[in-house]
Parts: structure tokens; sequence; C-alpha cells
């Protein structure tokens, strides 16, 4: 038995490319989840402009979310798409910290921080994402560039809140290259990451956050990783795009 209700998740970044093909794949996956599929949460990630026609086509069996916001309330922010606008649509989880907005769109552990306040504020869920570089894991610097950015990406974030919040540790050498981070090296970050959380807190909150790995997770590395005590789920990029590796992932053993 999990000590926390796991939570696996999607994140499709940019894809697909077709309305047509976003609501195929949901279909898909939702149509995974069965009588038999363990008691987990399910969450998917999707562009924005899809975000309305998912949640119509997968019958409440998961959770449509964001794959980020505007942390302004509103005004003069071209671009931009705030918290009321996707709470006003249902949306109940927002992504925030992946290492893809801080490395391509330049976003700050401040502007994050932003980010996660206001997702909170508006009522909503945000998974906030962490993790470190390659010349940091080799450096031996996973456990303290992930207390940094936990530090700061939840500075202010009140106790009461943290129902609300997950962590998703993503090593920045496992996303996208294959490279999946053994079960014995995520579990013994994730463990840091709960001491770090239990510092700012303390351990019983600590102890009911969901802290997910994510990283090149696919059928092959989901059941070993679930295995371990402080790996609480997933965030899948690539496998998330096909119906029966996710399936198989949010089925796991
Ligand atoms: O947010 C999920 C992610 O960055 C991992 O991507 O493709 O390595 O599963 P991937």
């Amino acid at each position: 038995a999990h000590a926390r209700k796991p939570l696996i998740s999607g994140n499709w970044k940019l894809n697909p490319q077709t309305k047509e093909e976003a609501l195929t794949l949901a279909r898909g996956i939702a149509s995974a989840i069965t009588d038999s599929t363990p008691d987990v949460d399910v969450a998917l990630f999707v562009p924005y402009v899809f975000i309305e026609s998912t949640m119509s086509v997968v019958g409440g069996k998961l959770s449509v979310g964001a794959e980020g916001v505007c942390p302004h309330s509103n005004g003069a922010y071209t671009g931009g798409i705030s918290t009321s606008m996707i709470k006003s649509i249902g949306v109940d989880w927002v992504l925030a910290g992946h290492s893809e907005r801080r490395e391509i769109f330049g976003e700050t552990d401040y502007y994050i921080n932003a980010q996660c306040l206001k997702i909170l504020d508006e009522g909503m869920s945000v998974m906030l994402c962490i993790g470190e570089s390659l010349a940091e894991f080799e450096a031996d610097l996973a456990g303290s560039v992930c207390a940094t950015q936990l530090k700061k990406g939840l500075k202010g974030v009140r106790k009461e809140d943290l129902d609300r919040v997950a962590i998703a540790y993503e090593p920045v050498w496992a996303i996208g290259t294959g490279k999946v981070a053994t079960p014995e090296i995520a579990q013994s970050v994730h463990a840091k990451c709960r001491d770090i959380l239990a510092g700012m807190y303390d351990r019983e909150t600590a102890n009911m956050i969901r802290i997910l790995y994510g990283g090149s997770v696919t059928p092959d590395s989901i059941d070993d990783l679930m295995a371990m005590p402080d790996i609480d789920g997933a965030l899948v990029g690539g496998a998330s795009l096909d119906i029966n590796k996710f399936g198989r992932i949010v089925n796991f053993n």
C-alpha cells in the first residue's frame, strides 16, 4: 500500500499538433482507466487550446490541467493566460517550474513562485517541477539544487494550502533522453526533498505531500519506481503521447 494516493500525470508539452489527434489520444487514455486500475489520481497537462475539448471526452476519469499560467491577474500581458481564465473553464491542476520553462523561456524561481501563489490563491492545485542538470548531478548537487528550488518556489505558500501542492522531481538529464534515473537514485532525492519540506514546514505535512518522479518514464520503468516508498507517482512526457504506453503506466503494478 502507498502512504499517499498515487498521482500519475502526463505532460503533452507542445503536442499533438491537431485537436483531432488530441481528442483521439485523450479518449484512448481515458478508456485505459478501468475498474481494475489501481486507486490513483490521473492528470493530463495539455496545451491551453485543447483543455476544454479534452475535458469533454474523458468522462471525468482524469483531471485535465494547464501546462502553465501567467502570474498576473489581468491587463496588458500579451499572450498571457491567467489563473482566473483557466479556473473559469474548470481546470484544477496547473504545472509550474518545468525545466523547459526555466531554460527555454527564462522563467526564474521568483516568477515560478508568483505562479504557485496565484494558482493556490485561485483555489487550484499546483505541480511544482524541480530538478538538477547533468553537471549539477555529477557534482553531487541534486539535493542542494532541489532545496533551493523548493524553498524559492514555495516561498510564502501556507501550510494549509499544501494539500493542493504536488512536487515533480525531474532530473534534467533524464528528460527526453531515454536515461531514466534508477529507482534508487530517484528514491534518495525524493527522500531528501521530503526532508527539506519537513524543515520548511513539519514532518507530518511533508509526509502528506506527493512527490512525483519525471524523466523518461516508460512502461518498463514505472513498476520499480512506484515500488519506492517516497515515489508517489510520475510526470510522464513522451510516453503520455502513446495510448498503450500511458495506459500501461497508469495501470502500474
Ligand atoms: O514533464 C515531463 C517530462 O519533462 C519528462 O519527459 O519525455 O522524459 O518523459 P519525458
